[in-house]
């Protein structure tokens, strides 16, 4: 079978399938490295009383529910995202957290949002531009949907950096691109931002890139092993047993301190026009 992102095809998934995805979204939003990437744009953000947030793709509502939390937090976050699984889970996690006042989900396509154009201050793609069928045309409705003066965030990693150590180099290498390929439908799109915002009328303000590494011990990035893996092995891109081998030495790696995994993030601030 080839290879089909997990996220881009998320209603095809079943129950297990999907409770996995739900337990790997809520644990990367815990993860105090990717949280500090998030609080990193917010920041810079600085959002006033009464803004409107809006996510494209927001999953479980896990980065909108930590926008929610926050104490300083005086605005509106709605979230859209194309799997009813997913937005189930954030309505029913928004109200757990008493936040479902100020944290609202919907299902939807971020190709075609069926939401006025200049509804929002800030629009938001939380990892989510690498799953997508056509990202120019996810950019163009996040274009829409924020107002003139608005903020679009577009923040996502640069997939071809996504590397394990693993003493046979070769199949190291194979494995980071086996991973990279089998889970993401555009995994080198972040590079192609400063291109493509302003073919949307975006300007770019700021941009960063972020390296989360994992030195010894492996917590997010032995969460993002063992959820992807079985989609490497589903695409048929290597040899079972070698990939279930390399599964058992990064868990081996962990336990005794000798594990290594990095992969590069990049956070784009843009302003319509
Ligand atoms: C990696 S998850 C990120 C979820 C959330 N932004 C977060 O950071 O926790 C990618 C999400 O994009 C959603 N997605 C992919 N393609 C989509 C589309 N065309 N329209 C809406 N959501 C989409 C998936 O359903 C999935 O929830």
């Amino acid at each position: 079978m080839p290879a089909r992102d997990p996220h881009r095809f998320i209603n095809e998934l079943d129950e297990e399938a999907l409770g996995r995805l739900v337990a790997r979204l809520e644990s990367r939003a815990k993860d105090a490295v990717f949280a500090r990437l998030f609080e990193k744009y917010v920041q810079r953000l600085a959002l006033p009383p009464g803004v409107r947030v809006f996510e494209v793709g927001c999953g479980t509502g896990a980065t909108l529910r930590m926008l929610a939390r926050r104490s300083d937090f005086a605005g509106v976050a709605c979230g859209v995202d194309q799997s009813p699984h997913f937005i189930e889970a954030a309505n029913r996690f928004a109200q757990a957290e008493n936040i479902g006042d100020r944290a609202v989900f919907r299902t939807g396509d971020a190709h075609g949002l069926d939401i006025p154009a200049a509804s929002f201050d800030v629009v938001i793609a939380h990892t989510l531009i690498s799953h997508v069928t056509e990202p120019a045309k996810v950019l163009k409705e996040m274009a829409r949907v924020v107002r003139p003066g608005g903020m679009v965030v577009v923040f996502d990693g640069d997939y071809s950096s996504l590397t394990y150590a693993y003493p046979d180099h070769d199949f190291g290498q194979r494995m980071d691109r086996a991973l990279a390929t089998a889970t993401f439908n555009n995994p080198l799109i972040m590079r192609d931002l400063p291109r493509l915002l302003p073919e949307h009328g975006l300007t770019l303000l700021d941009a960063w890139g972020d390296a989360v590494a994992e030195i010894g011990r492996g917590s997010y990035f032995k969460s993002f092993a063992e959820t992807y893996v079985p989609y490497v092995k589903r695409a048929e891109m290597l040899p079972d047993q070698a990939v279930d081998r390399w599964l058992d030495d990064q868990c081996r790696a962990m336990e005794n301190g000798t594990f290594f995994a990095a992969c590069n993030y990049y956070t784009y601030l843009a302003r319509k026009a």
